[in-house]
């Protein structure tokens, strides 16, 4: 009897191993424990730009599910996808109105089973965007909430009475411009919205949020997503006492008083609320990504959590403050990125923010910086996660007049605000009409580079930004350096260049990045890192006439060219 059971323990554990999403077990990858997401690329998707299924201007799910194929060729592992629950689309998305179904115009719980499944296929993993702060003003919550002083759901949202006749409770703004407080004549009280006053915030204080959020979270779980990106964790928590905010010298983008939002962002609460939910998370085996906006690196480790049971996967935003391709700038970020102490997810840019081709571009070299930027992040130990159209090298088209204008913050701040249309505009995939991307009228217009920048012209393209993202993919998966190996700075004082060594056990890939417009020649200082390698097999460069092997440790570069090879032992 006892052998019997042992045996079966046996077979368990082995099913388990190799099944283990099964098994209530973390995914793990390797020998050394990594698990899965430390290894995936992932990709965001905005839904309602990246392919129209049916011809209505707005993308789907079904367009999402035929570009899969897509997808698994360039190297990816797992698709964020921002919000795509039934919503009135004041924020596109962000503003849900019934967490645990589809927005008819992406199409319905079928497709997203579908769409699971063919990802499933390929390994691609589904990763939804759980919008925790605010829900629609349409939620059937809120529609009680806002009914009755007594009813139901009142406890559910933030309200207040203001301070006086026609004065809100306090001064705190709306990050979107203007108070953040708007009164509900209906009960004569104001409710609070971090975001558009279509987003009033729930109550996170009140245990019946926790507790229907946390089972939203469970329902798409048993649906099969693989983990959430949770949105703007830091506003979970207001002061309990609404104490006003102090006031900075000088005014926002919005013509209100620039603030310091002490009060109302960052509260410690927060913690608790992403341990409980990591608790959820670790029961289905899932990723939490955070949209963790720090000042500096030493602010992620909170969100890591002391005992690394917050967020997997907080994301680094501090590339996305650097605005120019700048040697030193970047090895600042990385080393202090790299020792923080949790893995690092670095992010080039996103739908809030202007595309990185744009950011870095300096009008002349725009392809080379594109794969300069790629060749950068994607050679670093931890996860990237792109942005769509990064790949094909998409740029911006930003509204040129106010009433083209969709974003309502562009509306809200024009001219100085032009709102984030101009990130989020379809993907290229041909050079047709609209890029390929609906036979009707897209929502936003395409920029006119799609007649070059392209998925069908990249992918006859040997030397296109494409072809060198799915090279470098699919180095990065087979690469154990590439994939563990240390951060092992090199020439830490050059302007230009930035140089590093990805080191596993004996084996090192040495990348070398020329930031500088002008051609330049280095010696490699491989020396004092104990590393005696006179040559290198190359793996991957944009430098065209490239031979198999490069003689060190000097080394002649093309302007913002990539090289990137193994080193000898
Ligand atoms: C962050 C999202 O990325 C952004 O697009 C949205 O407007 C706000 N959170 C509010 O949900
Ligand atoms: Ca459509």
């Amino acid at each position: 009897m006892f052998r019997n059971l042992v045996i079966w323990a046996m077979v368990l554990m082995t099913f388990c191993f190799a099944v283990p999403f099964a098994c209530g077990q973390a995914k793990i990858v390797d020998a050394e424990g990594h698990q899965w997401w430390q290894h995936a690329v992932f990709y965001e998707i905005y839904p309602r730009s990246f392919a129209d299924s049916n011809n209505d201007g707005i993308g789907d799910l079904k367009g999402i599910t035929s570009k899969m194929d897509y997808l698994k060729d360039l190297g990816v592992d797992a698709i964020w996808m921002t919000p795509c629950y039934p919503s009135p689309q004041i924020d596109f998305g962000y503003d849900v109105s019934d967490y645990e179904n589809i927005d008819p115009m992406y199409g319905t719980l079928k497709d997203f089973d579908r769409l699971e499944a063919d990802g499933q296929k390929r390994g691609i993993q589904i990763i939804m965007d759980f919008v925790m702060n605010h829900s629609s003003d349409q939620h059937q919550w809120f529609i009680d909430s806002r009914s009755s002083r007594t009813s139901t759901h009142r406890n559910w949202y933030v309200w207040h009475d203001g301070k006086g006749p026609g004065q809100p409770p306090n001064n705190w703004q709306s990050t979107f411009g203007h108070s953040a407080w708007t009164l509900d004549p209906k009960t004569n009280q104001y409710y609070y919205h971090y975001f558009y006053p279509e987003q009033p915030d729930l109550n996170w204080r009140n245990p019946a949020v926790e507790k229907a959020m946390f089972d939203v979270t469970r329902w798409w779980y048993d649906r099969g997503v693989a983990g959430f990106r949770l949105d703007a964790v830091d506003t979970l928590f207001e002061d309990p006492d609404l104490r006003d905010n102090p006031i900075l010298p000088g005014k926002n983008k919005f013509g209100d008083p620039n603030m310091e939002d002490k009060y109302n962002v960052k509260l410690p609460e927060v913690h608790e609320v992403l341990r409980d939910l990591r608790k959820v998370a670790d029961q289905h085996n899932a990723v939490l990504i955070g949209e963790t906006w720090t000042k500096d690196v030493s602010e992620l480790k909170q969100y890591y959590g002391e005992h690394s049971n917050e967020l997997q996967m907080p994301m680094d935003f501090l590339f996305t403050t650097v605005n120019k391709v700048s040697a030193p700038e970047f090895r600042r970020q990385i080393a202090a990125v790299d020792s923080a102490g949790g893995w690092p997810v670095y992010v080039l840019s996103n739908h809030d923010i202007v595309r990185s081709y744009n950011r870095y571009g300096d009008g002349q070299h725009n392809d080379a910086i594109a794969k300069l930027m790629a060749g950068l992040y994607l050679s670093l130990r931890g996860t990237p996660i792109m942005y769509y159209g990064e790949e094909i090298g998409m740029e911006n088209n930003d509204p040129k007049r106010k009433e083209d204008v969709k974003d309502p913050i562009g509306k809200i701040g024009w001219p100085q605000e032009k709102g984030r249309d101009g990130e989020r505009t379809p993907m290229q995939w041909t050079s047709d009409a609209n890029a390929g991307f609906t036979q009707g009228t897209p929502w936003l217009p395409v920029p006119p580079s799609y007649k070059t920048h392209n998925v069908a012209n990249e992918q006859q393209d040997p030397n296109s930004i494409l072809q060198f993202y799915r090279h470098l993919l699919a180095l990065r998966h087979q690469n154990r350096a590439l994939l563990d190996g240390d951060y092992v700075p090199l020439n830490e004082n050059d302007p230009d260049v930035l140089s590093y060594l990805r080191r596993y056990k004996d084996q090192s890939v040495l990348v070398v990045l020329n930031m500088s417009s002008q051609a330049r020649t280095i010696d490699l200082d491989l020396a004092s890192k104990g590393i005696n390698s006179k040559k290198a097999q190359t793996l991957l460069t944009t430098m065209g006439n490239e031979g198999k092997e490069r003689t060190l440790p000097q080394m002649s570069l093309e302007p913002f060219s990539v090289y990137i090879g193994e080193l000898s032992k």
